[in-house]
């Protein structure tokens, strides 16, 4: 069998897409594998990843001593990436700022999750509830997830897929989200297995998706 792609998962909250990802993998239904996960916190992602005995990393965002400034706690991620021989970076509700050093040593192979339609409600401080209030806020009738690639502007990397779901008139931000999440879930794992297949291609800000050789 193939090798599978090596996965380096980055998440600094409950870790529910991770959990998705690992449960797919050991599913088989991606060729794929969560090789280390790595957080500037000790969260949930991380409890998640030990159970799931998948080597986890913390680099503390708040030890000055160790990582005086961004340059220097990327290059600790870097180096946890590298370690692990990480091929493809996945995002998962990872919330520090990152320095070119980071995203260009991942260019086109770093994938971010968010959620809303893409390029709309996001960028800077456009994370958890501000999205859906700023969503509902809109009076917009649909939102939904997006899988990205990173590049330097937050939120703005080539789109690889998106997923519509409906706002429903009652709907609060922590409403919208939960309807939204599970949706992420299935959206991740099937952005990762086209990119395991090799079947996705970016076109400057355009994502071809490759048919499956016959
Ligand atoms: C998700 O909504 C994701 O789209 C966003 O952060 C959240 C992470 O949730 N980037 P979880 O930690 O995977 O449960």
């Amino acid at each position: 069998m193939a090798q599978k792609l090596r996965l380096g998962v980055l998440a600094s909250g409950g870790g529910s897409n991770l959990q998705a990802i690992i449960v797919n993998a050991a599913a088989g239904k991606l060729d794929a594998e969560v090789v280390v996960v790595i957080s500037d916190v000790e969260c949930g992602a991380q409890e998640r990843a030990r159970k799931a005995g998948i080597p986890a990393v913390v680099v503390d965002r708040r030890d000055k001593a160790r990582y005086p400034t961004r340059e220097a706690f990327d290059e600790a991620v870097l180096e946890a990436l590298r370690a692990h021989e990480v091929e493809l970076v996945c995002h998962a509700g990872y919330l520090r700022m990152m320095t070119s050093k980071l995203v260009e040593a991942y260019a086109g192979r770093m994938m971010n999750i968010h959620p809303a339609l893409l390029p709309s409600f996001g960028g800077p401080g456009m994370w958890g509830h501000h999205v859906h209030q700023a969503v509902l806020d809109c009076g917009c009738k649909v939102s939904g997830c997006t899988v990205h690639f990173v590049t330097a502007g937050t939120d703005e990397g080539p789109i690889i897929l998106q997923r519509c779901v409906p706002v429903e008139e009652e709907d609060t931000p922590e409403t919208l989200a939960a309807r939204i999440l599970p949706y992420e879930h299935v959206l991740y794992s099937g952005a990762i297995q086209l990119y395991a297949e090799g079947r996705v291609r970016i076109e400057g800000r355009r994502v071809r998706i490759l048919p499956k050789p016959a």
